[in-house]
């Protein structure tokens, strides 16, 4: 199959990025990276998450970041949500479009949300119900689609299954996500193309861990199979405090360098995304999880 002509960024690193960071990062600094991505041109970045505080303490202050950020037109500012208590005030807090995430793993749901897979798509209707009357879009990850730090391998089957159920609950986009980042090109492909068989690749996404370093290959062949909307985070930050041994996202700047090797579209300027991540690494005290950061030392 031909490589998507365009592809669409999901930038997460003020949410996923963030939230495993154990040094505190001030509201003023998640705000000014936020705004920085968007001046970068990225047009869809997940700025915080509707969780228990006590749960992840460094999303607690994800209202006023939603409050106090800058909105550039056409940017969607979007939320984690695990439950209606979460959607709301998310919506309250002026988040344009909302994320649930239910887990291709028993164990991992449990250790995660606290539920059952079972559970957590109940849990989800009210949210489901409420974003329709309000019009808000909703977009669904599932977790662990190819290992659990709990469980080991995981059936590509059972992700197609959750995957449909979140879609078929009325979720526009879902993002299959290797929390572990245990993938390779063929265990990726296996679990895709098994998604493939209940969900189109334009209602697809890919949220890849580079734990083995293994994410841009994971991306590649990804998108040889049509999918065409990345999760990607600047700098590589990321990881998830339930996830053990789990590192960094992608790094948007690896994606977008290797995007445009492929000449392929994004509407990213890659010097500007440079710095961004350069900003929040010295922010966070450490060296950017970015290649092609460190390579261009800009
Ligand atoms: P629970 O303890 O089962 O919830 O947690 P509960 O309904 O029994 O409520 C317990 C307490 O939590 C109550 O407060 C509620 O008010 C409060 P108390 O009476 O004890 O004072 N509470 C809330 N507070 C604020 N906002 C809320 C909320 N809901 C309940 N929304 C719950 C269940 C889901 C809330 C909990 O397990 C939780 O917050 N989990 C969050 C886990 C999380 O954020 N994980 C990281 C994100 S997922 C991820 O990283 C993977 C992903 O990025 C994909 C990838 O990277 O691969 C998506
Ligand atoms: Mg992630």
């Amino acid at each position: 199959m031909a490589l998507p002509g365009k592809v669409r960024i999901i930038e997460v690193s003020p949410r996923d990025g963030l939230q495993n960071e154990k040094q505190p990062i001030t509201t003023a600094v998640k705000i000014e990276l936020i705004e920085k991505l968007a001046d970068a041109g990225v047009s869809y970045i997940e700025s915080g998450s509707f969780v228990n505080p006590k749960w992840v303490p460094q999303m607690a202050g994800s209202d006023e970041v939603f409050q106090q950020v800058a909105r550039k037109e056409g940017v969607t500012y979007a939320a984690l949500t695990p439950n209606i208590q979460g959607y709301q005030r998310a919506i309250e807090s002026g988040a344009t479009e909302v994320a649930i995430f239910a887990a291709a793993s028993e164990a991992f749901s449990q250790k995660n949300i606290n539920c059952s897979v079972v559970e957590s798509i109940e849990r989800f209707a009210p949210i489901m119900a409420a974003a329709a009357s309000d019009h808000v879009k909703v977009r669904g990850y599932v977790s662990c689609v190819v290992g659990c730090p709990y469980e080991g391998d995981v059936a590509p089957q059972k992700v197609a299954d959750v995957a449909r159920q979140l879609f078929e609950m009325g979720c526009y986009e879902i993002s299959l996500c290797d929390t572990t980042g245990v993938g390779n090109p063929v265990s990726v492909s296996a679990m895709l193309e098994a998604t493939l068989q209940h969900i189109p690749a334009s209602k697809l996404a890919v949220h890849l861990h580079d734990t083995y370093g293994q994410a841009l290959a994971n991306i590649y062949a990804s998108l040889q199979l049509g999918i065409a909307t990345i999760d990607s985070s600047v700098a590589g930050l990321g990881g998830c405090p339930y996830a053990k041994g789990a590192s960094g996202n992608a790094a948007t700047e690896d994606v977008i360098y290797m995007l445009n090797g492929l000449g392929i579209e994004h509407g990213i300027d890659l010097n500007k995304l440079i710095e961004t991540g350069n900003f929040i690494s010295q922010k966070l005290g450490k060296d950017s999880g970015s290649k092609v950061a460190r390579a261009k030392g800009l």
